[in-house]
C-alpha cells in the first residue's frame, strides 16, 4: 500500500479482515470490509471504484490448512480468484496482477529455479495457486486482461503474518520476545530464499506500471540466495537479545531446541530474480541482515507495547 501511495497511484482495499489489520492502512485509503467469495457484493465496489488495475494478494495463505481443508482452500484461492477475474473484466480492468508462489511452484531445487522450471506442487494451496496462473493466462488471453503471475519466495519483514509460508521469521521473532524456546523441526538444516516484504510490494508496483510485450506473464520474486532455518535462529536470536537490551530488558533468550522434522518439507528451494529483473527492472534491495533487523525492531515495538 505504501508503495503504490508512494507511486502516485490511488488505490482502494478490498479484505474480509481474516488475517489482514486495518491498522496496517493508512485512514484516507478506500477499504471495503467484504470477502472474495462473495460475487454480489464484489460487483458493487468493482461498479463503485472502477479500477484500472487489480493487484490481486487475497488469499488462505496456509499450506498446512490448504491439506486440512482442500475445498476451503479452493473457495477462497481458486473461485474468489475467478470472481475477481470475473468483476475485473466486467468493468474494464487494463491488468491484474496476481500473488502466486515461486515456493510452492517448483518444489525440491538445489539452484535457484527459473519460470521454466518443472512445476511440481505438492499441496492443495500449491496446486491453487498453479491453477490460479492457468486462470489468469486464460482470461489474459480470451477476455482481453494483461495478467501477471509473480511467483514470490518466502516473504517476511515488519508486517509479516505467521501464518503464510514464510512464517518461521514472524513465528521466531514472537516467541523470542515472550522468552520462549523456539523449536525448529528436524535439523533445520532447510534452505529457503527469504525476501523482503517492501522489496515485493516494489515488484508489485513495477509489474503494475511496466509495458510488457505479451498479454500473460509469470514472473518470479525472489534473491535467489539461500538461508537456512538454524541460521535464521541463531540471527535473530543475536538481534532480539540486542533489542531486548535496549529496551532495558533483562530477559534472556533461551536457547532453541531441535524437534521432530515436519512431514514433507523441502530441503532447499530457491528462485532466480533474473527474469524479473529483465521485464519489470527488479531486484532485491534489501539483504537478509538488514531486513531482519528492521523486522526484529518493528516486532520489539509491538511487543512493548502488548
Ligand atoms: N508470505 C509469503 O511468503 C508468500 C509467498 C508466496 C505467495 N504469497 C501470497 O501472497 C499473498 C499475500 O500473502 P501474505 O503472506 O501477505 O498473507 P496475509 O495473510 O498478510 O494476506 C492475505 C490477506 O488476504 C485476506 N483474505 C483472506 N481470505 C480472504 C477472503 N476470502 N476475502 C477477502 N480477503 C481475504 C486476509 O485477511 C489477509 O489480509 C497471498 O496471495 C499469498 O498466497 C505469500
Amino acid at each position: 500500500m505504501d508503495a503504490l501511495l508512494t507511486h502516485g497511484h490511488f488505490p482502494f482495499v478490498i479484505d474480509n479482515l481474516s488475517l489482514g489489520s486495518r491498522q496496517n492502512l493508512p485512514y484516507n485509503v478506500p477499504f471495503f470490509e467484504i470477502d472474495i467469495r462473495d460475487s454480489e457484493k464484489l460487483a458493487q465496489v468493482f461498479d463503485e471504484v472502477k479500477p484500472d488495475c487489480v493487484c490481486h494478494q487475497a488469499a488462505q495463505v496456509s499450506v498446512s490448512r490448504s491439506m486440512r481443508e482442500p475445498i476451503f482452500d479452493a473457495e477462497v484461492n481458486i473461485l474468489g480468484l475467478l470472481n475477481v477475474l470475473e468483476q475485473s473484466v466486467r468493468v474494464g480492468v487494463q491488468r491484474v496482477v496476481f500473488a502466486s508462489s515461486g515456493g510452492v511452484l517448483y518444489g525440491e531445487v538445489a539452484t535457484p529455479a527459473t519460470e521454466d522450471f518443472p512445476k511440481r506442487p505438492i499441496s492443495p494451496y500449491g496446486i491453487g495457486k498453479w491453477v490460479g496462473e492457468q486462470y489468469l493466462e486464460f482470461y489474459s488471453r480470451e477476455r482481453g486482461l494483461q495478467g501477471v503471475a509473480l511467483r514470490y519466495s518466502n516473504v517476511y519483514g515488519p508486517r509479516q503474518n505467521p501464518h503464510g509460508e514464510a512464517g518461521v521469521v514472524a513465528i521466531f521473532c514472537k516467541a523470542m520476545f515472550a522468552g520462549e524456546v523456539v523449536t525448529i523441526n528436524g535439523d533445520g538444516r532447510y534452505t529457503r530464499d527469504y525476501v523482503y516484504g517492501p522489496d515485493v510490494a516494489n515488484a508489485n508496483v513495477k509489474a503494475l506500471e511496466t509495458p510488457l510485450n505479451q498479454s500473460f506473464e509469470a514472473i518470479n520474486i525472489g534473491t535467489g540466495v539461500g538461508v537456512d532455518v538454524n541460521e535464521v535462529a541463531e540471527k535473530l536470536s543475536g538481534l532480539v537479545q540486542r533489542e531486548l537490551r535496549n529496551q532495558g530488558s533483562s530477559l534472556q533468550i533461551p536457547h532453541w531446541r531441535h524437534g521432530v522434522p515436519r512431514l514433507g518439507d523441502l530441503r532447499s528451494n530457491l528462485i532466480s530474480p533474473i527474469r524479473a529483473n529483465h521485464l519489470l527492472g527488479w531486484k532485491p534491495e534489501m539483504s537478509f541482515d538488514e531486513g531482519l533487523r528492521e523486522t526484529v525492531i518493528r516486532f520489539g515495538l509491538k511487543s512493548a507495547q502488548d
